[in-house]
């Protein structure tokens, strides 16, 4: 099983981000794969002026083909995920996410805007043509604690964290294989 994580936040050190790598860790140590991918691997002038020929836009396509799931974070921004993520969403094909689980995980200043995956982030990836969206992960500034390497979650958001991480590779296991194409015995009247 294959995981891309997409670490959304335009800032560093970052609290989404920080959350990303506690899920990344979880995965690897079930022996998911997991190619982790950040803002920062972009070129920014490619992200804003939307250069589908980016050679990083390319190859973040490819592995993205490549996957069984995406792990995606980002902060709220302005009640809404942020522009910068939206920049490369935006230059991703109509069908990126085709057949792919997707867990999206976001933090933010206050519990007031802890909807934003539901009614911002999710029709994107529904857009993308995501198989699945799960249940995503949602912590306010005070629930996570970042010293370096080191990350605190408040335990009602790491049980969260956990509940979502599980749901995600239970998901991963029973996700639809992408098969070579045949012909379907629907079209030629053959039973299955
Ligand atoms: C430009 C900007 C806009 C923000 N807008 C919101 C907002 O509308 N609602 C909210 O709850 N938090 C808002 N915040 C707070 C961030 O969502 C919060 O600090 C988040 O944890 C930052 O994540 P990061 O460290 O991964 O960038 C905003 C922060 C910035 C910098």
């Amino acid at each position: 099983m294959r995981v891309i994580s997409l670490a959304g936040s335009p800032r560093l050190p970052s609290r989404s981000a920080a959350l990303l790598t506690l899920g990344q860790k979880w995965l690897q140590q079930r022996g998911v794969e997991v190619i982790a991918y950040t803002l920062h691997d972009f070129d920014a002038e490619d992200l804003l002026y939307a250069n589908f020929n980016s050679p990083q836009i390319k190859a973040f396509t490819a592995q993205l083909a490549q996957a069984d799931g995406l792990l995606i974070a980002t902060p709220v921004y302005k009640a809404s995920f942020s522009g910068a993520l939206k920049t490369l969403l935006d230059l991703l094909p109509e069908r990126a996410l085709d057949h792919k689980v997707v867990l999206p995980l976001a933090t933010g200043g206050s519990i007031g805007h802890m909807l934003a995956v539901d009614y911002a982030l999710k029709p994107v990836l529904a857009a993308l043509k995501a198989q699945e969206v799960l249940h995503g992960v949602f912590a306010d500034d005070s629930q996570v604690l970042q010293n370096g390497d080191d990350i605190q979650l408040q335990e009602g958001v790491a049980a969260r964290l956990e509940e979502a991480l599980e749901s995600l590779y239970l998901a991963l296991g029973r996700r639809r294989p992408v098969t070579a194409k045949t012909t379907s015995p629907l079209l030629t009247g053959q039973s299955a």
